[in-house]
């Protein structure tokens, strides 16, 4: 099969011209891979934009698969990165896609708990002291409790659009949650704010993106703002526990001193 794409959990792989393999890497837990399949079939029923899951492919001796509906089309970070003069559009388009998710409600109560993952991702940070995670652990218990569908990994990697640019989707649901939009929108901040970009890029285009992220981010929150009329305060009060729970992923050294420093100053005022 023939690689067309990849991210930091799976391989990417032609299945054929309807379908794609999305093959986790070695090793990878396959309770994770099945939140996937589970979450992106109910993210699917409910009418959002996401590739249909079809099937789940799991052996106890090889890497686990997704079979899942084949898009035709770019990633919204292709498309920065080919033409960033489209920047402020690209980014409405991310705001628009993202606010359109949280429009959706988890009545059911099938999602995880955003306040859950958060709160069992920063006990796990074993950079901050447990004074620290005590107290954004009491933070995190005052801001609200909704139960809007949220992506968890909102970031332009996982948001593909139709060549046309009239049609997108909204890929890698195995953090989908249901909670507060403001947080999922605090995390996408984060994410844009301290991301790196994979190694093996050219350095001319890592320059570019960098030159673009701040009004990248700039126009993705003022954007998804004027459509959700959630204040940059709302979202600002969860940049705290949404940064302190990323910590517990696996990142690069760069990014996780950016971070730490952040969370430090953040804890600080509290
Ligand atoms: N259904 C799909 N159709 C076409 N390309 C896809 C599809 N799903 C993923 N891709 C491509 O593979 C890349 C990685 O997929 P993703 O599900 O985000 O993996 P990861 O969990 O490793 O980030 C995407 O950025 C995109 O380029
Ligand atoms: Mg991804």
């Amino acid at each position: 099969m023939e690689r067309i794409g990849q991210g930091r959990t799976a391989e990417i792989y032609a299945y054929s011209n309807e379908h794609i393999m999305k093959l986790y890497r070695m090793d990878f837990p396959h309770e994770a891979v099945q939140n996937e399949f589970r979450i992106s079939e109910l993210a699917f029923k409910k009418g959002l934009p996401v590739p249909q899951a079809v099937s789940l492919i799991e052996h106890t001796t090889s890497r686990a698969g997704i079979v899942f509906e084949r898009i035709q089309g770019i990633t919204l970070l292709s498309l920065i990165i080919q033409q960033p003069e489209l920047l402020e559009q690209l980014a409405f388009k991310m705001a628009d896609c993202h606010y359109r998710l949280h429009c959706q409600r988890d009545d059911e109560g099938t999602l995880p708990l955003q306040k859950q993952i958060l709160s069992g991702a920063i006990h796990n940070v074993q950079l901050l002291s447990e004074d620290d995670q005590a107290r954004v652990l009491s933070y995190l218990t005052t801001l609200p409790d909704q139960q809007q569908i949220c992506h968890g990994d909102f970031h332009p990697d996982n948001v593909m659009l139709s060549e046309a640019g009239d049609q997108y989707w909204v890929i890698d649901w195995m953090t989908g949650m249901s909670g507060d939009p403001a947080g999922d929108v605090a995390r996408s901040w984060v994410i844009l704010m301290s991301a790196t970009l994979p190694e093996d890029i050219d350095p001319a285009i890592r320059m570019g993106f960098e030159t673009a992220r701040e009004s990248l981010v700039e126009f993705y929150i003022h954007h998804y703002m004027q459509l959700s009329g959630i204040t940059r305060e709302a979202i600002e009060s969860w940049m705290l526990p949404v940064a302190a729970a990323r910590l517990d992923e696996d990142l690069p050294a760069q990014e996780v001193e950016q971070l730490l420093k952040f969370v430090q100053e953040r804890i600080r005022l509290l």
